[in-house]
């Protein structure tokens, strides 16, 4: 069974809920998913993983939030050629630099070798049903590319 590993930042719970969504989706295809909160987690865990997902929330101009920077670290030292990557966050359209952690991880991940397996989703505040058709749209592009 193909396996997929999440690990997210989440301060106020909307990436959380973000990240669940797209769990629960890969679990009904048929994947073994695991999902765990950035502090909880190495980076190199995903070398276990064939889908290897991050999501995260954009506070400010910063890089990436405090909690996760490690693990950003951690994860442009690693080789994941042969993986499928995909990223999710929520952001605030009132703040010009919307989810730009979203793309500052699809950066990270570019640089590890891995394959992008889906468009990154970016969520204004909490998922709501528009986007939820989008992270389930999302998830199952990810698992296409396992075909
Ligand atoms: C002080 C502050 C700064 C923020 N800066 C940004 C920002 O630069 N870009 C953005 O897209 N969202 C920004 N946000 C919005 C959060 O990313 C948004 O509330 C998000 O849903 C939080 O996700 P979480 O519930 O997973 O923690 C900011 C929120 C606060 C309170």
């Amino acid at each position: 069974m193909a396996i997929a590993k999440i690990v997210y930042a989440s301060l106020t719970g909307n990436t959380e809920e973000i990240a669940d969504i797209v769990a629960e989706r890969l679990e009904e295809k048929g994947l073994d998913v695991e999902i765990e909160e950035c502090t909880q987690v190495d980076a190199e865990e995903f070398l276990d993983a064939d889908i290897c997902i991050v999501g995260s929330y954009t506070y400010d101009d910063v890089l990436v939030p405090d909690e996760i920077a490690d693990f950003y670290e951690d994860l442009l030292e690693l080789d994941l050629t042969g993986k499928i990557y995909g990223v999710i966050g929520s952001g605030d359209t009132f703040y010009p630099c919307f989810c730009q952690v979203v793309d500052q991880f699809d950066k990270a991940f570019q640089s590890t070798g891995a394959i992008k397996g889906a468009e990154s989703v970016k969520v204004d505040l909490a998922a709501e049903e528009d986007d939820i058709v989008a992270l389930e749209a999302f998830a199952d592009a990810l698992v296409k590319q396992l075909d």
